[in-house]
């Protein structure tokens, strides 16, 4: 069983062994802010924005491996600045972020050395060019349009999560996520 296909989500908990069963390796972004990913994770992660940029697209880190603690802070940080309502569609509660596995990758883009806001035009493109790229090194889009439902939380066109090429080019190529995947 591939062990990338593990399921946290809003009714499945982080299993408390999980870093004993995996390494996180460490990294800087090109903000010099410090970052870690579990180290398969990290390597397909950088093979995919070497690709980006040979595309003229530069891809940073936004946020990638949370601890529970860390989840509580942005958690609070989030309620107070938005509301609970926005944290119910966006956040995930401590101990049920898929963050916590070290395989989730928040993706922010970046020009002339600045990082791009939400009111930048021409986003949407953006995006749509990484998610094509994303099968091939394995990761996929977590929280779908149209399947918030299933997953529990709103679209994020930003936070990407390694499964492995084969899982990803199969959720990829039927447009599910990974709740529905784990179904079949
Ligand atoms: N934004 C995702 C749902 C998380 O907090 O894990
Ligand atoms: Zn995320």
């Amino acid at each position: 069983m591939n062990p990338y296909l593990i399921l946290v989500n809003k009714t499945h908990r982080l299993p408390e062994d999980w870093l004993d069963r995996i390494e996180l390796a460490d990294a800087r972004n090109a903000l010099n802010e410090e970052f870690r990913l579990e180290k398969e994770t990290m390597e397909q992660f950088y093979a995919l924005r070497k690709k980006l940029l040979e595309d003229g697209m530069e891809i940073e880190v936004e946020s990638a491996y949370r601890s529970v603690q860390e989840q509580e802070t942005l958690w609070a940080e989030f309620e107070k600045e938005y509301g609970a309502a926005y944290c119910q569609d966006y956040v995930a509660v401590p101990g049920y972020s898929e963050h916590h596995l070290g395989l989730a990758v928040d993706i922010c883009f970046i020009r002339d050395g600045e990082v791009l806001d939400d009111e930048t035009s021409g986003k949407d493109l953006l995006f749509a060019k990484v998610h094509t790229a994303l099968p091939e090194y394995g990761f996929i889009l977590r929280y779908l349009p149209g399947k918030e439902k299933i997953t529990g939380y709103a679209y994020e066109p930003w936070h990407l999560r390694y499964v492995g090429a084969q899982a990803a080019r199969e959720i990829a190529a039927k447009g599910i996520v990974l709740e529905e995947f784990l179904e079949q």
